[in-house]
């Protein structure tokens, strides 16, 4: 079997809003069907090419949200409106919806993928219900964009400084108690993620995980979870019965030269 791996399309940023202080969205034109919870791998020229999910799906045009963290995320901050990225992909699994009331969870930058896979559900007539957590108001965004699909949200700050203070799982394992939640869908950090997944132990739960990327198209290995799984290819997107089987979910992950690392 012959694997080609696409090379980078050159995609001009038509939109670049600021979210937040450190979070961006840039928004181009790339007609590849793409499925909320799948993801791009995003190069920017002389610096680093980096997977980055899907944050807006409108016609033709796509877009990506981001924290400025580290050098590519950096570079990638200082383009504007104008500017070009290479993009790759789609690539991975996005989330399957199951259930008439859904629970979607986004915790910081997890918030950016969840927000189409709302967008998507809403269409379906689906009921659903969000939490956003971050660590204090100012780093909440999209919250008004989800608001408008009709979904009941809850927001949840570490410090208490907008909705409720603690931490996003915390506050959903209570709605979960309190409401019929068919279906639970998570992406943030995976400690957090790891923790609601302890709690919704009888709902089916669907969890999208962050691990260093380098092909992004199943080769080098990289990005293997449990038993060789390969979150670009199988994930990142996994679910309960999946989970289940990876024991470094909420305990490790690999950096750059393959090293684990304690989360
Ligand atoms: C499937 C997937 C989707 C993602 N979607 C988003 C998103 O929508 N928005 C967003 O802000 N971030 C997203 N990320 C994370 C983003 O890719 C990393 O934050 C980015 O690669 C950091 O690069 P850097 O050079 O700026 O930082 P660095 O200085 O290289 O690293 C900062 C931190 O990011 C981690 N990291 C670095 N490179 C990668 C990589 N290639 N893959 C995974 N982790 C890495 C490092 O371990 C370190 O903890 C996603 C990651 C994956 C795997
Ligand atoms: S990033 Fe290479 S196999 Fe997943």
């Amino acid at each position: 079997m012959v694997l080609l791996m696409d090379t980078p399309t050159i995609c001009m940023i038509e939109e670049s809003i600021k979210e937040t202080n450190d979070i961006k969205t840039f928004i181009f034109q790339y007609d590849k069907n793409t499925d909320p919870g799948q993801f791009y791998m995003i190069w920017i020229p002389c610096v680093d090419e980096i997977p980055m999910s899907v944050s807006y799906i409108k016609e033709k045009k796509r877009g990506i949200t981001f924290r400025s963290i580290g050098e590519a995320t950096k570079a990638l901050s200082k383009l504007d409106k104008g500017d070009t990225l290479g993009v790759r992909g789609p690539y991975g699994h996005g989330f399957e919806y199951t259930g008439s009331h859904l629970l979607f969870v986004g915790g910081g930058t997890g918030i950016a993928m969840i927000a189409p896979a709302i967008e998507q559900v809403s269409k379906m007539k689906k009921k659903v219900t969000c939490v956003l957590g971050a660590k204090t108001k100012d780093e909440l965004f999209f919250v008004k964009r989800i608001k408008d699909t009709g979904a009941t949200v809850f927001l949840s700050t570490d410090d208490g400084s907008s909705g409720s203070k603690g931490y996003a799982s915390d506050l959903a394992s209570k709605i979960i108690q309190s409401e019929d939640i068919d279906a639970v869908y998570t992406c943030g950090p995976e400690l957090m993620m790891k923790s609601l997944y302890d709690k919704c132990k009888d709902i089916p739960f669907q969890a999208s995980l962050e691990r260093y990327m380098k092909c992004g198209v199943g080769l080098c290995g990289q990005c293997c979870v449990g038993e060789g799984l390969r979150s670009c290819l199988e994930g990142p997107v996994f679910d309960r019965n999946t989970l289940q089987h990876i024991n470094d979910f909420g305990v490790w992950k690999r950096d750059a030269s393959g090293k684990k690392t304690l989360l």
